[in-house]
């Protein structure tokens, strides 16, 4: 099979013209000071300017009342849109919420129809907590397909598409794998459920960010994600893209007044927002939302293209590293198949997180998969290089 460049790089291609310069952001992000920052893949770095939001926050709470909200509104469909930019989401098709676990309920709530479709694509190496989302509802009748890694690193794009056909409901892709950081070739599998008359969800959590792409290039239906990994935004901002033309037509069965075109007359008949604030349920996390907008006004300046392409340079490099040290890679070698983060196993692999993050070298730890290990845009060579000799270390102790 030909792979077009487009679905080769698994992300939207415009390559950008100068590179990220490291040093210019660095003092933006106070823990960087005083530890070696390897874990974006999981929790981003904290920019200063979270706190600034935070006491603008507790200001306008404080001294504003019931008054705040008329800032809070637009500041979070503000948001929204913003992050939407990220990943070519027009204006109103973004909604916000604390988590994406909630956020694929309120999805499932909306396509399963009572006898419809009841067939479900997934995988064996999905994130578990959307995973659990679509085993509770085998009790209505969902019937789960899960497509098997053959190595616990890459699901073969050729068994999804197969997977799909004319009784499929939806499939969940997720854009990186968390387990090994393989990117999945979302055009391919959008363009079978395109043809089979599916719905494609993608989550795009592990790769918002640092992967650049396009909802409209890959034609999905809708794509969910947070805000506490590559977008430095902390936990409870997460965020959910439905394709505008699909908007009218669902009705979410997990909804609130927030979901309504007019929340604030209190009317007793549903009569749901025209775009994608019909997914907001109820009163909205403002605070999560608001610590999260620095960070991603910080990834949006640096720009991702250029996030991109020094996270294959410098992770392709510290894969040869690793290898000639004997480290097992679970991630794949071909830089247009991985996401932004490393997996390095060895024999011992969960003990040395805890020694690592005791020299606050912060890395995780995954069953299956090893030590995770990546870098940022904040991300000096030198610090991602330097965690090989502390491995070597660890091993040489035991
Ligand atoms: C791929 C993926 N999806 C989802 C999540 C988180 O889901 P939630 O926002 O429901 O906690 C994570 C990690 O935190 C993840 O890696």
């Amino acid at each position: 099979m030909s792979i077009s460049r487009a679905t080769a790089f698994r992300g939207s291609l415009k390559t950008p013209t100068t590179q990220v310069h490291p040093r210019k952001w660095r003092r933006e992000f106070p823990i960087l000071a005083d530890s070696t920052y390897l874990i974006s893949h999981s929790m981003g770095a904290m920019p200063r300017g979270a706190y600034d939001s935070l006491q603008q926050y507790g200001r306008e709470w404080a001294t504003r009342g019931i008054q705040a909200w008329d800032e809070w509104v637009p500041r979070l469909r503000e948001t929204a849109d913003l992050i939407g930019s990220l990943f070519g989401a027009p204006p109103g098709s973004v909604a916000m919420h604390q988590n994406v676990s909630t956020l694929l309920a309120i999805v499932i709530s909306a396509i399963v129809q009572p006898g419809g479709r009841r067939k479900v694509v997934t995988t064996d190496l999905n994130f578990p907590s959307l995973h659990y989302n679509w085993l509770m509802q085998e009790r209505l009748g969902l019937r789960l397909h899960v497509v098997k890694s053959p190595d616990g690193i890459e699901i073969p794009t050729d068994a999804m598409v197969s997977a799909v056909d004319g009784e499929t409901l939806a499939v969940l892709v997720d854009h990186g794998i968390f387990r090994s950081g393989y990117l999945q070739d979302v055009g391919a599998i959008a363009r079978a459920c395109r043809e089979k008359g599916a719905h494609c969800i993608v989550d795009a959590y592990q790769t918002v960010g640092c992967v650049p792409m396009d909802v409209k290039e890959w034609g999905v239906d809708f794509l969910i994600g947070g805000s506490h990994k590559w977008l430095c935004g902390g936990p409870g901002a997460a965020y959910l893209y439905a394709r505008p033309d699909l908007i009218p037509s669902l009705e979410p069965r997990i909804c609130g007044w927030f979901s309504h075109k007019r929340p604030f007359a209190f009317e007793m008949t549903m009569d749901f927002a025209d775009d994608a604030m019909r997914f907001a349920t109820g009163t909205p996390n403002i605070p999560g939302i608001m610590a999260a907008r620095a960070g991603i006004e910080i990834v949006s300046q640096v720009g991702v293209p250029r996030i991109r392409e020094r996270s294959v340079r410098l992770t392709s490099r510290l894969i040869e590293l690793a290898l000639e040290d004997g480290l097992t890679v679970r991630s794949p070698r071909d830089d247009r198949y991985r996401s932004g983060v490393v997996c390095l196993d060895f024999p011992g692999a969960d003990a040395a997180e805890k020694e690592l993050l005791r020299k606050k070298i912060q890395v995780d730890y995954r069953p299956n998969c090893g030590l995770r290990v990546s870098p940022h845009f904040y991300t000096e060579e030198d610090e991602l290089f330097s965690i090989l000799p502390e491995i070597r270390k660890i091993r040489k102790r035991r």
